[in-house]
């Protein structure tokens, strides 16, 4: 861990260091197709141990530190019906002994059985999370309020943790992270590289960044717009992020220049599936052995397969696939990819 980070709470959660392996099988895949390929690695950050692993594992680690400072007997956070950060958040929550409240809103019009039923909401079920799904026409914010002056009037203490875990203290997960990153890139010798990964509430990108800041020198960051239609308010609010994360630590503050996010990989909109990602998914499947998820890092592969195959990123990169976890969407999403081969 950088000796910047240990000024802040932690609770430890996380499988450090997480691999960093190099997709030989999928380069060679690519350049069957007469693609120029750069060298590819992978960041296994589905790895980091904590209930099917993710990256809001790293986030959580601070999160739970600093509720436990706070003296909280209960998590509550909030996210989609299938949100992997509120997964993960029960499981830290009750590792670390607190209590996991989920306010869950039904917003994605995606409306397979199974993404009512299974994947994500299924873990809340079986780790015993108090689970509120938002009603519709309520105000999720007025919705949080309740449920949190209601764990008061009972005699708790409920620390807040916001949607995705992006806040300052989550963000330093990723801070970490990107050090971990350099670190290894540096380690195999590797002078120049490019991380790419699926952006949403933007802590992780934040915090990748706020990491380059502070380290001075490193891997170019580089999003995928996974989450809003509004791409320059996205990049906005994660410039923000970026620059509070850094002056947490006295980094010097990131540039606008610093925040690249790639369009043109959401689709519809935030959950609803594309054939790209199908095919994402079923590629990085089928050539390494990897599974990644139909919401954040399927579509996250499918532009930066698409940046690959049209020759955006200088040749001279190396390039990381940070793999943010969220295999339990796949169950959730299963019309999307099931062959029906059992009747
Ligand atoms: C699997 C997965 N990847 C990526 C992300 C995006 O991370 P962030 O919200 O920090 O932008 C999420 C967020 O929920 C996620 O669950």
């Amino acid at each position: 861990m950088h000796a910047a980070l240990s000024r802040f709470p932690r609770f430890a959660l996380a499988h450090l260091p997480t691999p960093l392996s190099e997709m030989k099988r999928l380069r060679a895949a690519l350049a069957s197709e007469g693609v120029d390929v750069p060298r590819l690695f992978i960041k296994r950050d589905d790895c980091t141990g904590l209930a099917g692993g993710g990256n809001k594992t790293r986030k959580l680690e601070f999160l739970i530190g600093e509720a436990l400072s706070q003296g909280a007997d209960t998590i509550v956070t909030t996210g989609a019906l299938q949100s992997n950060h509120a997964r993960q958040a029960a499981a830290a929550a009750i590792a670390a002994g607190l209590r996991p409240v989920l306010v869950l809103l039904d917003m994605v019009p995606y409306r397979g059985h199974a993404y009512r039923r299974s994947g994500n909401l299924l873990l809340d079920d079986i780790f015993g999370a108090d689970v509120r799904v938002v009603p519709q026409g309520t105000s999720p914010a007025g919705f949080i309020k309740t449920v949190i002056d209601e764990i008061a009037e009972a005699g708790g203490k409920a620390f807040f943790v916001p949607t995705g875990g992006s806040n300052v203290i989550g963000s330093l997960g990723y801070l970490g992270a990107y050090i971990e990153i350099a670190d290894a890139l540096d380690a195999l010798g590797i002078a120049k590289a490019r991380i790419v990964h699926g952006s949403s509430s933007g802590g992780t990108q934040a915090g990748l960044v706020a990491g380059a800041a502070l380290r001075g020198k490193g891997p170019v960051v580089q999003g995928v717009n996974v989450y809003r239609g509004d791409h320059a308010a996205m990049k906005a609010d994660i410039l923000k992020l970026a620059r509070a994360t850094a002056e947490a630590l006295n980094a010097p503050a990131p540039a606008e220049s610093d925040v690249i996010l790639e369009e043109g990989f959401l689709g519809e909109g935030y959950g609803l599936p594309t054939k790209a990602m199908v095919e994402a998914v079923e590629l990085v499947a089928r050539t390494e052995g990897i599974l990644l998820d139909p919401v954040y890092t399927g579509k996250a592969m499918a532009g930066f397969l698409a940046s690959i195959r049209a020759g955006m990123y200088p040749p001279e990169e190396a390039l990381v696939f940070l793999h943010t976890g969220g295999m339990p969407g796949l169950f959730a999403y299963e019309e999307e990819f099931s062959s029906g081969v059992v009747a």
